[in-house]
Protein backbone atom coordinates (compact mmCIF):
# COMPACT_ATOMS: atom_id res chain seq x y z
CA UNK A 1 0.00 0.00 0.00
CA UNK A 2 1.26 3.45 -0.98
CA UNK A 3 1.88 5.63 2.41
CA UNK A 4 0.67 9.00 1.64
CA UNK A 5 3.77 11.07 1.58
CA UNK A 6 3.67 14.94 3.68
CA UNK A 7 3.45 16.48 1.14
CA UNK A 8 0.37 15.08 -0.72
CA UNK A 9 -1.16 15.02 3.25
CA UNK A 10 -0.81 18.86 3.21
CA UNK A 11 -2.00 19.36 0.21
CA UNK A 12 -5.39 17.42 1.36
CA UNK A 13 -5.33 20.50 4.18
CA UNK A 14 -5.15 23.23 1.60
CA UNK A 15 -7.05 21.63 -0.53
CA UNK A 16 -9.98 21.12 2.57
CA UNK A 17 -9.53 25.00 3.82
CA UNK A 18 -10.11 25.64 0.28
CA UNK A 19 -13.49 23.65 -0.14
CA UNK A 20 -14.74 25.35 3.51
CA UNK A 21 -13.99 29.07 1.47
CA UNK A 22 -15.40 27.45 -1.42
CA UNK A 23 -12.66 27.98 -3.59
CA UNK A 24 -13.02 24.84 -5.65
CA UNK A 25 -10.54 26.30 -8.44
CA UNK A 26 -7.44 26.61 -6.00
CA UNK A 27 -4.93 23.24 -7.12
CA UNK A 28 -2.45 23.32 -3.65
CA UNK A 29 0.52 23.17 -5.63
CA UNK A 30 2.44 21.83 -2.31
CA UNK A 31 6.39 22.02 -2.63
CA UNK A 32 9.56 21.83 -0.22
CA UNK A 33 10.28 25.22 0.43
CA UNK A 34 13.88 27.10 1.67
CA UNK A 35 11.56 29.57 3.83
CA UNK A 36 9.64 26.58 5.57
CA UNK A 37 9.21 22.64 5.49
CA UNK A 38 6.46 23.36 2.36
CA UNK A 39 4.66 26.39 0.54
CA UNK A 40 1.73 25.90 -1.18
CA UNK A 41 2.13 27.74 -4.55
CA UNK A 42 -2.15 27.54 -6.02
CA UNK A 43 -3.52 30.58 -3.89
CA UNK A 44 -1.48 32.58 -6.84
CA UNK A 45 -3.83 30.73 -9.97
CA UNK A 46 -6.65 30.40 -8.17
CA UNK A 47 -6.86 33.98 -7.11
CA UNK A 48 -6.57 35.34 -10.62
CA UNK A 49 -9.30 33.64 -11.72
CA UNK A 50 -11.45 34.77 -8.52
CA UNK A 51 -10.10 38.10 -9.85
CA UNK A 52 -9.33 39.01 -6.24
CA UNK A 53 -5.87 40.18 -4.49
CA UNK A 54 -3.54 36.40 -3.98
CA UNK A 55 -2.57 37.68 -0.27
CA UNK A 56 -6.28 38.24 0.85
CA UNK A 57 -7.04 34.68 -0.65
CA UNK A 58 -3.85 33.41 1.07
CA UNK A 59 -4.85 34.98 4.40
CA UNK A 60 -8.26 32.74 3.84
CA UNK A 61 -6.78 29.83 3.16
CA UNK A 62 -4.72 30.06 6.19
CA UNK A 63 -7.20 30.99 8.70
CA UNK A 64 -9.08 28.02 7.57
CA UNK A 65 -6.37 25.19 7.74
CA UNK A 66 -7.68 21.87 9.48
CA UNK A 67 -6.69 21.66 13.00
CA UNK A 68 -5.79 18.36 12.02
CA UNK A 69 -2.47 18.26 14.12
CA UNK A 70 -0.37 18.66 10.63
CA UNK A 71 0.38 22.30 10.58
CA UNK A 72 2.15 24.20 13.29
CA UNK A 73 2.41 27.52 11.40
CA UNK A 74 0.90 28.74 8.54
CA UNK A 75 1.74 32.33 7.29
CA UNK A 76 1.31 34.19 4.00
CA UNK A 77 4.70 35.02 2.39
CA UNK A 78 5.52 36.78 -0.91
CA UNK A 79 3.28 37.85 -3.56
CA UNK A 80 0.64 35.08 -2.30
CA UNK A 81 2.44 31.44 -1.57
CA UNK A 82 1.54 29.77 1.77
CA UNK A 83 4.58 28.67 3.40
CA UNK A 84 3.69 25.45 6.07
CA UNK A 85 5.95 24.56 8.80
CA UNK A 86 4.77 20.98 10.49
CA UNK A 87 4.21 20.00 14.21
CA UNK A 88 7.40 17.39 15.24
CA UNK A 89 4.36 15.06 16.14
CA UNK A 90 3.40 14.95 12.51
CA UNK A 91 6.84 13.81 10.95
CA UNK A 92 7.83 11.51 13.87
CA UNK A 93 4.57 9.91 13.51
CA UNK A 94 5.23 9.92 9.34
CA UNK A 95 8.82 8.51 10.25
CA UNK A 96 6.63 5.39 12.30
CA UNK A 97 4.52 4.83 9.61
CA UNK A 98 6.94 4.28 7.18
CA UNK A 99 9.24 2.25 9.12
CA UNK A 100 6.02 -0.04 9.66
CA UNK A 101 4.95 -0.04 6.25
CA UNK A 102 5.86 -2.85 4.10
CA UNK A 103 8.29 -1.55 1.29
CA UNK A 104 8.82 1.89 2.70
CA UNK A 105 5.59 2.74 1.83
CA UNK A 106 5.69 2.90 -1.64
CA UNK A 107 2.95 1.78 -3.79
CA UNK A 108 2.58 -0.29 -6.91
CA UNK A 109 1.21 2.20 -9.59
CA UNK A 110 2.63 0.11 -12.30
CA UNK A 111 0.06 -2.61 -11.69
CA UNK A 112 -1.37 -4.08 -14.84
CA UNK A 113 1.12 -2.01 -16.89
CA UNK A 114 2.75 -3.85 -19.25
CA UNK A 115 6.65 -2.83 -20.53
CA UNK A 116 8.20 -4.29 -23.30
CA UNK A 117 12.09 -2.93 -22.75
CA UNK A 118 14.66 -3.60 -25.15
CA UNK A 119 18.06 -2.54 -24.37
CA UNK A 120 21.91 -3.73 -23.87
CA UNK A 121 21.53 -5.28 -27.56
CA UNK A 122 25.44 -6.84 -28.18
CA UNK A 123 26.45 -8.09 -31.86
CA UNK A 124 26.94 -11.18 -32.46
CA UNK A 125 30.85 -12.06 -33.21
CA UNK A 126 31.80 -8.79 -32.35
CA UNK A 127 33.05 -7.31 -28.59
CA UNK A 128 30.69 -5.45 -26.22
CA UNK A 129 31.85 -2.02 -25.47
CA UNK A 130 30.77 1.12 -23.71
CA UNK A 131 28.06 1.94 -25.57
CA UNK A 132 26.49 -1.60 -24.69
CA UNK A 133 27.46 -0.89 -21.31
CA UNK A 134 25.15 1.99 -20.86
CA UNK A 135 22.31 0.45 -22.49
CA UNK A 136 22.22 -3.03 -20.33
CA UNK A 137 22.69 -0.24 -17.12
CA UNK A 138 20.30 1.84 -17.65
CA UNK A 139 17.91 -0.63 -19.00
CA UNK A 140 18.00 -2.99 -15.96
CA UNK A 141 17.87 0.03 -13.59
CA UNK A 142 14.27 0.78 -15.77
CA UNK A 143 13.31 -2.98 -15.42
CA UNK A 144 14.43 -3.11 -11.45
CA UNK A 145 12.49 0.09 -10.81
CA UNK A 146 9.49 -0.56 -13.03
CA UNK A 147 9.14 -4.28 -11.60
CA UNK A 148 9.47 -2.54 -8.16
CA UNK A 149 6.22 -0.31 -8.46
CA UNK A 150 4.29 -3.09 -9.48
CA UNK A 151 4.87 -3.47 -13.31
CA UNK A 152 5.20 -6.06 -15.68
CA UNK A 153 7.84 -6.08 -17.40
CA UNK A 154 9.01 -8.25 -20.54
CA UNK A 155 12.98 -8.00 -21.10
CA UNK A 156 13.97 -8.01 -24.68
CA UNK A 157 17.99 -8.36 -25.91
CA UNK A 158 17.43 -7.28 -29.36
CA UNK A 159 21.27 -9.07 -30.14
CA UNK A 160 22.53 -8.32 -33.53
CA UNK A 161 22.75 -11.92 -34.72
CA UNK A 162 21.93 -11.57 -38.12
CA UNK A 163 23.12 -10.17 -41.46
CA UNK A 164 25.51 -10.49 -44.50
CA UNK A 165 28.40 -10.55 -42.11
CA UNK A 166 27.70 -13.84 -40.92
CA UNK A 167 28.40 -14.70 -44.85
CA UNK A 168 31.90 -14.10 -44.48
CA UNK A 169 32.70 -15.18 -41.01
CA UNK A 170 30.80 -18.60 -41.96
CA UNK A 171 33.02 -19.15 -44.94
CA UNK A 172 36.20 -17.94 -42.97
CA UNK A 173 35.44 -20.66 -40.84
CA UNK A 174 34.88 -23.27 -43.38
CA UNK A 175 38.23 -22.85 -45.34
CA UNK A 176 40.00 -22.25 -41.82
CA UNK A 177 38.76 -24.62 -39.34
CA UNK A 178 39.47 -24.79 -35.94
CA UNK A 179 38.92 -26.28 -33.22
CA UNK A 180 36.49 -24.65 -30.39
CA UNK A 181 36.85 -25.26 -27.12
CA UNK A 182 33.59 -23.59 -26.03
CA UNK A 183 35.02 -23.12 -21.98
CA UNK A 184 37.37 -21.42 -22.75
CA UNK A 185 36.99 -17.55 -21.78
CA UNK A 186 39.20 -16.13 -24.31
CA UNK A 187 36.58 -17.36 -27.30
CA UNK A 188 35.04 -13.81 -27.51
CA UNK A 189 38.69 -12.58 -27.74
CA UNK A 190 38.86 -15.33 -30.80
CA UNK A 191 35.83 -15.14 -31.94
CA UNK A 192 36.25 -11.09 -32.67
CA UNK A 193 39.22 -11.64 -33.99
CA UNK A 194 38.00 -14.39 -36.72
CA UNK A 195 35.53 -11.18 -37.61
CA UNK A 196 38.93 -9.19 -38.53
CA UNK A 197 40.38 -11.50 -40.36
CA UNK A 198 37.54 -12.21 -42.24
CA UNK A 199 36.77 -9.10 -43.14
CA UNK A 200 40.46 -8.59 -44.52
CA UNK A 201 40.05 -11.07 -46.64
CA UNK A 202 36.57 -9.97 -47.90
CA UNK A 203 38.20 -6.75 -48.84
CA UNK A 204 41.08 -8.18 -50.17
CA UNK A 205 39.98 -11.60 -52.17
CA UNK A 206 37.16 -11.08 -54.20
CA UNK A 207 37.35 -14.67 -55.12
CA UNK A 208 36.72 -15.54 -51.30
CA UNK A 209 33.90 -12.38 -51.43
CA UNK A 210 31.90 -14.06 -53.76
CA UNK A 211 31.85 -17.37 -51.53
CA UNK A 212 30.83 -15.51 -48.72
CA UNK A 213 27.90 -13.67 -50.60
CA UNK A 214 26.95 -17.69 -51.90
CA UNK A 215 27.10 -18.39 -47.94
CA UNK A 216 24.53 -15.87 -47.13
CA UNK A 217 22.01 -17.18 -49.50
CA UNK A 218 23.09 -20.64 -48.42
CA UNK A 219 22.21 -19.12 -44.74
CA UNK A 220 19.02 -17.27 -45.39
CA UNK A 221 18.03 -20.56 -47.50
CA UNK A 222 18.46 -22.54 -44.11
CA UNK A 223 21.51 -24.83 -46.02
CA UNK A 224 21.84 -27.32 -42.79
CA UNK A 225 25.63 -26.98 -43.02
CA UNK A 226 25.41 -23.37 -42.93
CA UNK A 227 22.75 -22.76 -40.36
CA UNK A 228 24.58 -25.19 -37.93
CA UNK A 229 27.69 -23.19 -38.29
CA UNK A 230 26.15 -19.79 -37.93
CA UNK A 231 24.22 -21.30 -34.49
CA UNK A 232 27.55 -21.98 -32.97
CA UNK A 233 28.97 -18.88 -33.98
CA UNK A 234 25.99 -17.16 -32.07
CA UNK A 235 25.96 -19.37 -29.40
CA UNK A 236 29.33 -19.02 -28.51
CA UNK A 237 29.22 -15.51 -28.76
CA UNK A 238 25.94 -15.96 -26.11
CA UNK A 239 27.67 -17.77 -23.65
CA UNK A 240 30.08 -14.82 -23.28
CA UNK A 241 27.58 -12.01 -22.90
CA UNK A 242 26.22 -14.03 -20.26
CA UNK A 243 28.93 -14.27 -18.98
CA UNK A 244 29.20 -10.27 -18.73
CA UNK A 245 25.58 -10.31 -17.28
CA UNK A 246 27.10 -11.91 -14.52
CA UNK A 247 29.90 -10.12 -13.57
CA UNK A 248 28.08 -6.98 -13.93
CA UNK A 249 24.70 -8.89 -12.46
CA UNK A 250 22.15 -7.22 -14.50
CA UNK A 251 19.32 -9.62 -14.37
CA UNK A 252 19.58 -10.62 -18.44
CA UNK A 253 18.95 -14.64 -18.86
CA UNK A 254 18.90 -16.61 -22.32
CA UNK A 255 15.03 -16.39 -22.43
CA UNK A 256 15.46 -12.79 -22.61
CA UNK A 257 17.86 -12.62 -26.04
CA UNK A 258 15.51 -12.60 -28.79
CA UNK A 259 18.23 -11.68 -31.41
CA UNK A 260 17.35 -9.73 -35.10
CA UNK A 261 17.28 -13.57 -36.91
CA UNK A 262 14.28 -14.59 -34.73
CA UNK A 263 12.12 -11.97 -37.04
CA UNK A 264 12.69 -13.31 -40.39
CA UNK A 265 9.99 -15.45 -41.16
CA UNK A 266 7.53 -12.40 -41.04
CA UNK A 267 9.79 -9.96 -42.53
CA UNK A 268 7.67 -11.00 -45.85
CA UNK A 269 4.60 -10.39 -44.20
CA UNK A 270 5.73 -7.20 -42.53
CA UNK A 271 6.55 -5.84 -45.88
CA UNK A 272 3.71 -6.85 -47.93
CA UNK A 273 1.39 -5.47 -45.16
CA UNK A 274 2.40 -1.86 -45.16
CA UNK A 275 2.56 -2.15 -48.63
CA UNK A 276 -1.05 -3.01 -49.17
CA UNK A 277 -1.95 -0.10 -46.46
CA UNK A 278 0.20 2.32 -49.06
CA UNK A 279 2.25 3.14 -45.40
CA UNK A 280 4.98 1.91 -47.77
CA UNK A 281 6.15 2.02 -51.83
CA UNK A 282 8.26 0.90 -54.16
CA UNK A 283 11.18 3.27 -55.14
CA UNK A 284 14.05 3.02 -57.21
CA UNK A 285 13.23 -1.18 -56.62
CA UNK A 286 13.16 -1.08 -52.64
CA UNK A 287 10.26 -1.08 -50.78
CA UNK A 288 10.36 2.45 -49.16
CA UNK A 289 8.19 4.77 -46.37
CA UNK A 290 8.53 7.85 -46.58
CA UNK A 291 8.02 11.22 -44.18
CA UNK A 292 7.18 14.91 -44.71
CA UNK A 293 10.10 15.82 -42.31
CA UNK A 294 12.50 13.53 -43.14
CA UNK A 295 14.77 15.05 -45.85
CA UNK A 296 18.68 14.63 -46.77
CA UNK A 297 21.50 17.69 -46.97
CA UNK A 298 20.22 17.50 -50.78
CA UNK A 299 16.49 18.27 -49.57
CA UNK A 300 15.68 15.01 -51.24
CA UNK A 301 13.59 12.77 -48.69
CA UNK A 302 15.63 10.26 -46.90
CA UNK A 303 13.22 6.90 -46.71
CA UNK A 304 13.19 4.05 -43.96
CA UNK A 305 13.99 1.11 -46.29
CA UNK A 306 11.98 -2.07 -45.49
CA UNK A 307 13.17 -3.93 -48.27
CA UNK A 308 16.29 -3.47 -50.52
CA UNK A 309 16.57 -3.61 -54.00
CA UNK A 310 18.15 -7.41 -53.94
CA UNK A 311 15.01 -8.26 -51.76
CA UNK A 312 16.78 -8.35 -48.55
CA UNK A 313 15.39 -7.75 -45.11
CA UNK A 314 17.74 -4.95 -43.02
CA UNK A 315 17.73 -3.68 -39.86
CA UNK A 316 13.98 -1.45 -40.33
CA UNK A 317 12.47 -4.58 -41.00
CA UNK A 318 13.36 -6.58 -38.33
CA UNK A 319 12.44 -3.97 -35.73
CA UNK A 320 8.96 -3.50 -37.47
CA UNK A 321 8.58 -6.99 -36.89
CA UNK A 322 9.51 -6.83 -33.08
CA UNK A 323 7.56 -3.78 -32.55
CA UNK A 324 4.21 -5.74 -34.37
CA UNK A 325 5.26 -8.52 -32.27
CA UNK A 326 5.68 -6.52 -28.89
CA UNK A 327 1.91 -5.41 -29.42
CA UNK A 328 0.08 -7.78 -30.74
CA UNK A 329 1.46 -10.38 -28.81
CA UNK A 330 3.25 -9.64 -25.66
CA UNK A 331 0.34 -7.19 -25.66
CA UNK A 332 2.75 -4.24 -24.47
CA UNK A 333 1.04 -1.21 -23.03
CA UNK A 334 4.41 0.85 -23.46
CA UNK A 335 7.48 0.16 -25.38
CA UNK A 336 10.85 1.28 -24.56
CA UNK A 337 14.06 1.44 -26.52
CA UNK A 338 17.67 2.23 -24.59
CA UNK A 339 19.62 2.72 -27.31
CA UNK A 340 22.44 5.16 -28.29
CA UNK A 341 21.04 8.76 -29.63
CA UNK A 342 23.05 8.04 -32.47
CA UNK A 343 19.75 5.86 -33.97
CA UNK A 344 17.41 9.02 -33.24
CA UNK A 345 16.02 8.99 -36.69
CA UNK A 346 15.95 5.47 -36.89
CA UNK A 347 13.42 5.13 -34.05
CA UNK A 348 11.59 8.30 -35.08
CA UNK A 349 10.82 6.65 -38.89
CA UNK A 350 10.45 2.88 -37.00
CA UNK A 351 7.45 4.42 -34.65
CA UNK A 352 6.05 6.76 -36.89
CA UNK A 353 5.85 3.45 -39.59
CA UNK A 354 4.23 1.79 -36.87
CA UNK A 355 1.78 4.25 -35.98
CA UNK A 356 0.21 4.47 -39.47
CA UNK A 357 0.09 0.97 -40.39
CA UNK A 358 -1.71 0.74 -36.83
CA UNK A 359 0.44 -1.47 -35.44
CA UNK A 360 1.03 1.14 -32.83
CA UNK A 361 -1.78 2.45 -31.69
CA UNK A 362 -2.36 6.11 -29.74
CA UNK A 363 -2.42 4.69 -26.13
CA UNK A 364 0.86 2.84 -26.49
CA UNK A 365 4.00 4.93 -26.28
CA UNK A 366 6.73 4.28 -27.74
CA UNK A 367 9.49 5.77 -26.34
CA UNK A 368 13.40 6.75 -27.29
CA UNK A 369 15.56 5.81 -23.91
CA UNK A 370 18.21 7.69 -25.69
CA UNK A 371 21.86 7.66 -24.44
CA UNK A 372 24.74 9.94 -24.98
CA UNK A 373 28.32 8.79 -25.80
CA UNK A 374 31.38 7.61 -23.42
CA UNK A 375 34.12 9.71 -23.19
CA UNK A 376 38.08 9.07 -22.98
CA UNK A 377 40.15 10.97 -20.96
CA UNK A 378 40.96 13.27 -24.10
CA UNK A 379 36.94 14.15 -24.29
CA UNK A 380 36.81 11.75 -27.57
CA UNK A 381 34.36 8.89 -27.59
CA UNK A 382 36.19 6.23 -25.89
CA UNK A 383 38.59 4.43 -28.07
CA UNK A 384 41.90 2.17 -26.88
CA UNK A 385 45.99 4.07 -27.65
CA UNK A 386 45.31 2.17 -30.95
CA UNK A 387 41.69 3.52 -32.09
CA UNK A 388 39.93 0.02 -31.18
CA UNK A 389 36.29 0.61 -29.14
CA UNK A 390 37.10 -0.34 -25.38
CA UNK A 391 36.67 -3.76 -24.38
CA UNK A 392 33.54 -3.71 -21.75
CA UNK A 393 35.17 -6.59 -19.75
CA UNK A 394 38.78 -4.66 -19.50
CA UNK A 395 36.91 -1.73 -18.26
CA UNK A 396 35.04 -4.11 -15.21
CA UNK A 397 38.56 -5.69 -14.80
CA UNK A 398 40.26 -2.00 -14.21
CA UNK A 399 37.40 -0.87 -11.88
CA UNK A 400 37.29 -3.86 -10.18
CA UNK A 401 41.43 -4.10 -9.70
CA UNK A 402 41.39 -0.17 -8.65
CA UNK A 403 38.38 -1.30 -5.96
CA UNK A 404 40.93 -4.04 -4.09
CA UNK A 405 43.09 -1.27 -3.50
CA UNK A 406 40.64 1.07 -2.21
CA UNK A 407 38.82 -1.67 0.40
CA UNK A 408 42.13 -3.53 1.28
CA UNK A 409 43.04 0.32 2.19
CA UNK A 410 40.49 0.65 4.49
CA UNK A 411 39.93 -2.59 5.64
CA UNK A 412 43.38 -4.35 5.96
CA UNK A 413 42.07 -7.15 7.87
CA UNK A 414 40.18 -8.04 4.60
CA UNK A 415 41.77 -10.99 2.38
CA UNK A 416 41.37 -13.39 0.01
CA UNK A 417 37.75 -14.44 -1.44
CA UNK A 418 35.96 -11.83 0.82
CA UNK A 419 38.37 -9.13 -0.74
CA UNK A 420 37.27 -10.55 -3.76
CA UNK A 421 33.93 -10.48 -3.52
CA UNK A 422 34.25 -6.80 -1.61
CA UNK A 423 35.93 -5.51 -4.55
CA UNK A 424 33.51 -6.65 -6.90
CA UNK A 425 30.50 -5.02 -5.13
CA UNK A 426 32.68 -1.95 -5.32
CA UNK A 427 33.77 -1.83 -8.55
CA UNK A 428 31.14 -3.14 -10.50
CA UNK A 429 28.92 -0.21 -8.29
CA UNK A 430 31.53 2.25 -9.31
CA UNK A 431 31.02 1.80 -13.07
CA UNK A 432 27.07 1.95 -12.60
CA UNK A 433 26.83 4.80 -10.48
CA UNK A 434 28.98 6.20 -12.48
CA UNK A 435 26.89 6.21 -15.37
CA UNK A 436 23.47 5.91 -13.59
CA UNK A 437 24.35 9.73 -11.84
CA UNK A 438 24.56 11.28 -15.62
CA UNK A 439 21.68 13.04 -17.04
CA UNK A 440 21.60 9.79 -19.57
CA UNK A 441 21.05 12.10 -22.47
CA UNK A 442 24.55 13.99 -21.63
CA UNK A 443 27.97 12.26 -22.50
CA UNK A 444 30.69 11.80 -19.66
CA UNK A 445 33.70 11.26 -19.48
CA UNK A 446 34.79 7.56 -18.32
CA UNK A 447 37.46 7.89 -14.98
CA UNK A 448 38.45 5.44 -12.74
CA UNK A 449 39.93 7.35 -10.22
CA UNK A 450 36.75 9.80 -10.05
CA UNK A 451 34.36 7.05 -10.00
CA UNK A 452 36.43 5.43 -7.07
CA UNK A 453 36.28 8.48 -5.19
CA UNK A 454 35.33 7.81 -1.43
CA UNK A 455 33.46 11.22 -1.36
CA UNK A 456 31.75 13.11 -3.84
CA UNK A 457 28.51 11.76 -6.09
CA UNK A 458 30.08 7.99 -6.56
CA UNK A 459 28.52 4.70 -5.65
CA UNK A 460 31.36 4.24 -3.10
CA UNK A 461 30.40 7.05 -0.97
CA UNK A 462 27.14 6.09 -1.06
CA UNK A 463 27.87 2.33 -0.15
CA UNK A 464 30.04 3.66 2.85
CA UNK A 465 27.34 6.11 3.84
CA UNK A 466 24.71 2.65 3.93
CA UNK A 467 27.44 0.61 5.46
CA UNK A 468 28.13 3.01 8.35
CA UNK A 469 24.57 3.29 9.41
CA UNK A 470 24.82 -0.86 9.59
CA UNK A 471 27.25 -0.58 11.98
CA UNK A 472 25.56 2.02 14.24
CA UNK A 473 22.92 -0.35 14.17
CA UNK A 474 25.06 -3.14 14.92
CA UNK A 475 26.37 -1.05 17.70
CA UNK A 476 23.30 -0.41 19.13
CA UNK A 477 22.89 -3.81 19.51
CA UNK A 478 19.40 -4.53 18.43
CA UNK A 479 18.11 -2.21 20.87
CA UNK A 480 14.19 -0.69 19.81
CA UNK A 481 14.47 1.33 17.24
CA UNK A 482 11.11 2.95 19.03
CA UNK A 483 9.57 6.28 17.94
CA UNK A 484 7.87 8.37 20.56
CA UNK A 485 6.07 11.03 18.76
CA UNK A 486 6.18 13.30 21.63
CA UNK A 487 9.69 14.25 21.61
CA UNK A 488 10.80 17.41 20.34
CA UNK A 489 13.01 17.63 17.01
CA UNK A 490 16.33 19.19 16.13
CA UNK A 491 16.33 20.84 12.57
CA UNK A 492 18.61 18.33 11.05
CA UNK A 493 16.38 15.61 12.53
CA UNK A 494 13.42 17.50 10.95
CA UNK A 495 15.64 17.70 7.41
CA UNK A 496 15.59 13.72 7.44
CA UNK A 497 12.36 12.85 7.93
CA UNK A 498 11.62 15.27 4.96
CA UNK A 499 14.17 14.03 2.56
CA UNK A 500 13.09 10.23 3.59
CA UNK A 501 9.66 10.86 3.34
CA UNK A 502 9.92 12.06 -0.74
CA UNK A 503 11.59 8.20 -2.28
CA UNK A 504 8.73 7.16 -3.34
CA UNK A 505 8.09 10.17 -4.91
CA UNK A 506 11.25 10.05 -6.79
CA UNK A 507 10.51 6.90 -8.25
CA UNK A 508 7.91 8.29 -9.47
CA UNK A 509 9.72 11.17 -11.41
CA UNK A 510 12.65 8.11 -12.30
CA UNK A 511 10.12 6.75 -14.80
CA UNK A 512 7.77 9.73 -15.84
CA UNK A 513 10.97 10.75 -17.69
CA UNK A 514 12.91 7.20 -17.81
CA UNK A 515 15.61 8.92 -15.87
CA UNK A 516 17.68 6.77 -13.34
CA UNK A 517 19.90 10.11 -12.47
CA UNK A 518 17.06 11.37 -10.79
CA UNK A 519 17.34 8.44 -8.08
CA UNK A 520 21.17 8.83 -7.66
CA UNK A 521 20.50 12.53 -7.00
CA UNK A 522 18.49 11.50 -4.55
CA UNK A 523 20.35 8.63 -2.29
CA UNK A 524 23.23 11.36 -2.40
CA UNK A 525 21.11 14.68 -1.30
CA UNK A 526 19.65 12.04 1.60
CA UNK A 527 23.22 10.39 2.34
CA UNK A 528 24.43 13.97 3.08
CA UNK A 529 21.44 15.04 5.11
CA UNK A 530 21.81 11.80 7.45
CA UNK A 531 26.00 13.06 7.51
CA UNK A 532 24.66 16.41 8.51
CA UNK A 533 22.42 15.04 11.21
CA UNK A 534 24.60 12.56 12.47
CA UNK A 535 27.17 15.00 13.17
CA UNK A 536 24.66 17.05 15.28
CA UNK A 537 22.80 15.01 16.64
CA UNK A 538 24.90 11.89 18.64
CA UNK A 539 22.56 8.63 18.77
CA UNK A 540 24.10 5.98 20.87
CA UNK A 541 24.86 8.57 23.28
CA UNK A 542 21.18 10.28 23.54
CA UNK A 543 18.83 9.29 26.10
CA UNK A 544 15.54 7.90 26.26
CA UNK A 545 13.51 8.93 24.18
CA UNK A 546 15.78 10.45 21.29
CA UNK A 547 17.76 7.77 20.92
CA UNK A 548 15.07 5.57 19.89
CA UNK A 549 13.78 8.36 17.46
CA UNK A 550 17.52 8.49 16.18
CA UNK A 551 17.77 4.92 15.81
CA UNK A 552 14.88 4.80 13.87
CA UNK A 553 15.94 7.56 11.89
CA UNK A 554 19.35 5.36 11.26
CA UNK A 555 17.28 2.72 10.32
CA UNK A 556 15.25 4.08 7.58
CA UNK A 557 17.43 6.04 6.28
CA UNK A 558 20.02 2.70 6.15
CA UNK A 559 17.08 0.83 4.20
CA UNK A 560 15.97 3.36 1.74
CA UNK A 561 19.65 3.52 0.74
CA UNK A 562 19.71 0.39 0.40
CA UNK A 563 16.72 -0.20 -1.25
CA UNK A 564 17.41 2.74 -4.00
CA UNK A 565 20.91 1.39 -4.63
CA UNK A 566 19.23 -2.38 -4.91
CA UNK A 567 17.14 -0.63 -7.96
CA UNK A 568 20.25 0.91 -9.41
CA UNK A 569 21.61 -2.95 -9.98
CA UNK A 570 24.09 -1.61 -6.79
CA UNK A 571 24.82 -4.13 -4.05
CA UNK A 572 24.96 -2.47 -0.44
CA UNK A 573 27.15 -4.61 1.32
CA UNK A 574 26.91 -4.36 5.43
CA UNK A 575 30.52 -3.79 5.80
CA UNK A 576 33.00 -2.17 3.37
N1 LIG B 1 22.71 -3.99 -31.97
C1 LIG B 1 22.58 -2.58 -32.21
C2 LIG B 1 23.94 -1.91 -32.00
O1 LIG B 1 24.82 -2.43 -31.38
C3 LIG B 1 21.57 -1.92 -31.31
C4 LIG B 1 20.18 -2.48 -31.40
C5 LIG B 1 19.19 -1.55 -30.77
N2 LIG B 1 17.86 -2.12 -30.67
C6 LIG B 1 16.96 -2.13 -31.63
N3 LIG B 1 15.78 -2.67 -31.44
N4 LIG B 1 17.22 -1.58 -32.81
O2 LIG B 1 24.12 -0.81 -32.45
Amino acid sequence: MTLPSLASSLSDSVTAAAARLGLSELAPQVRRSEHADFQADGVLAAARILRRRPRDVAAEVVAALPADGLVAAAEVAGPGFVNLDLTDRALLAQLADRLAAPRLGVGTPETGVTTVIDYSQPNIAKEMHVGHLRSTIVGDALVRILEHLGGAVVRRNHIGDWGTQFGMLIQHRVEHPEPVDTTDVTTMRRLAALYRRARAKFDADPGFADRARQRVVALQAGDPQTVAAWRDIVAESTRYFTDVYDRLGVRLTDADAVGESAYNAVLPDVAADLERQGVAVTSDGALCVFFDDVRGPDGEPTPLIVRKRDGGFGYAATDLAALRQRVTELRADRLLYVVDARQALHFRMVFDTARRSGWLPPTVPAVHVAFGTVLGPDGRPFKTRAGDTVRLVDLLTEAVDRARDVVAAKNPGLTGAALDERARQVGVGAVKYADLATSRTRDYTYDPQRMLALAGNTGVYLQYAHARIRSILGRAGGAEAAVDPTAALDPAERALILDLDTFADTLTEVVAGYEPHRLCGYLYRLAQTFTTFYEHCPVLRAEAPTRGNRLALCRLTGDTLRTGLELLGIDAPDQL
